[in-house]
């Protein structure tokens, strides 16, 4: 039986299946952080794939200038938010939860206002604008709302080790939590019995940041608080974040930023020992909070076996329902094998560093939603492959299959010796060429390519072709 489609209760809220897009910044919106048509099309697509719960991208509780980000600073912005809402009720039977986050001001001239910086009647105000946050998402609709503690933002500063406030809001790990504590106990009190998320760091990924260990109790205290289910995050922290000059620091440039969205070089499932520890530590204190499990999990084996070892209570797939919004529908009816797979190149974390829209490698080239397609034929092609093994790296080539809409890309799958063949990338077309930089000498590979259209339908696969670098 699939315990990743079995639903799950929240509260008031059940999800008809345990699969959560968690939030992604689109770049959708203007600077107004208005929903618009693009916003809406993004987050339809998702309801309409079938995940059981969609977090919607970060929104501002507050007025600060930012780049392209929605708003739920004031009620001006309900009755969009209500809109998108009853829009993606008409898509699919999913819910959907608004992350809601406060952020501190930055410049391009690499100053950045610190939590230090702020009075004891900013915070209050922080805390007061996230409450009044809450009960907009009541206003407009939605199932549940997601207070955003992670990463390089404010909450998130808040409980950092690295939090240097010499007041009662820094220093001991009682004193950084006082303010999310105090966030948690706003909201609840502002929304009664409304399902109320915390996403944080299983582990902050810098130096002298906390780990698993602190985050075990972070996760007890806010559960304590009121909190109905905690997503579990990593890193993307400013301390490590490369600056560029001329350009605002980006959060996900360092170490820390590769460990909240971990690229191709990653192993699946890289961060799941975050909500394994957590979980555990929840479930010996007799506290039944479900716990959000995220970061390169990405196939229904892995997705499946997380949740029955009890690693987690539910999936986040952010990149591969971004690549692919209808991985769950397609997962249930049984074709994995027609999802179109992230291959982690990490294009969509390069524009939203840019502040350009948030797309997909693997789309056309120019789009800005996922394509669709119901298409049932699937690409034509010769299968012919050719090989060569030199200058360090095994290079593979192809002539271009056909198809009756377009085809879309390539899977380009590898075995090392007589091991199964594990699908390592994929390549967008038009291009009919790989280079596997990662093969060495002494050690014989095989590969095969296989074609894919729109809806995701696979050509037969292309010849075997065998290489040993020398
Ligand atoms: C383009 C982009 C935007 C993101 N925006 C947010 C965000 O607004 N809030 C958040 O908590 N996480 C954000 N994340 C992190 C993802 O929710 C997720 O934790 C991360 O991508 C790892 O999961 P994955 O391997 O399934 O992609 C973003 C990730 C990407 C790639």
């Amino acid at each position: 039986m699939s315990l990743l489609f079995s639903p799950i209760t929240i509260r008031s809220m059940t999800l008809p299946n345990r699969i959560v897009v968690p939030a992604m910044v689109t770049r959708l919106s203007g600077e107004d952080g208005f929903v618009n048509d693009d916003i809406t099309n993004r987050y339809v697509r998702f309801a309409k794939g079938g995940a059981g719960l969609v977090v919607l991208e970060a929104m501002a509780v507050h007025s600060s200038k930012s780049g392209p980000l929605l708003r739920i600073s004031g009620d001006e912005y309900i009755p969009g938010l209500r809109d998108l809402r009853r829009r993606m009720a008409d898509a699919g039977p999913g819910k959907a939860a608004p992350q809601i986050i406060h952020f501190l001001k930055i410049s391009r001239s690499g100053w950045r206002q610190k939590i230090e910086d702020l009075s004891q009647d900013d915070i209050h105000a922080i805390r007061d604008s996230y409450a009044a946050a809450a009960t907009r998402c009541i206003a407009a609709g939605y199932d549940a709302v997601e207070l955003h503690m992670a990463h390089a933002y404010t909450l998130s500063s808040f409980l950092s080790r690295l939090n240097k406030r010499r007041d009662g809001y820094g220093g001991s790990l009682e004193n950084r939590l006082r303010l999310p504590v105090e966030v948690v106990s706003a909201v609840r009190a502002a929304v009664g019995d409304f399902p109320v998320g915390v996403r944080f760091d299983g582990e902050e990924c810098i130096k002298g940041g906390y780990t698993v260990e602190e985050a075990k109790v972070i996760a007890w205290r806010l559960a304590q608080a009121g909190v109905d289910y905690v997503s579990i995050s990593a890193g993307g922290k400013f301390e490590d974040a490369i600056p560029r000059q001329g350009e605002p620091l980006y959060p996900y440039t360092g170490y820390s930023g590769d460990r909240c969205m971990p690229g191709k070089t990653w192993p699946n499932g890289a961060n799941r020992y975050l909500p394994a520890g957590i979980k555990t530590f929840l479930r010996q204190r007799g506290l039944a909070t479900p716990v959000v499990a995220t970061g390169k999990i990405n196939t229904p084996e892995l997705a499946e076996e997380v949740l029955s070892c009890g690693d987690a209570d539910m999936i986040g797939m952010a990149r591969p329902l971004l690549a692919d919004p209808d991985w769950p529908r397609k997962v249930q009816a049984g074709r994995f094998d027609k999802v179109i797979r992230c291959c982690y190149a990490n294009i969509c974390k390069a524009r939203d560093e840019r502040f350009q829209t948030v797309a997909c490698f693997l789309w056309p080239r120019g789009e800005i939603q996922a394509p669709e397609s119901d298409d049932g034929v699937p690409p034509a092609w010769d299968g012919q492959l050719a090989v060569t093994a030199d200058q360090g790296r095994v290079s593979l080539k192809w002539s271009p299959a056909t198809d009756n809409e377009a085809v879309y890309g390539y899977d380009i799958w590898r075995a090392i010796e007589d091991s199964d063949f594990d699908r390592i990338d994929a390549i967008p077309a038009p291009v009919t060429a790989y280079h596997d930089m990662t093969a060495v000498s002494g050690i014989k590979y095989r590969y095969f390519v296989q074609a894919y259209d729109l809806a995701g339908n696979r050509s037969k696969a292309s010849i075997v072709v065998q290489a040993v670098l020398k």
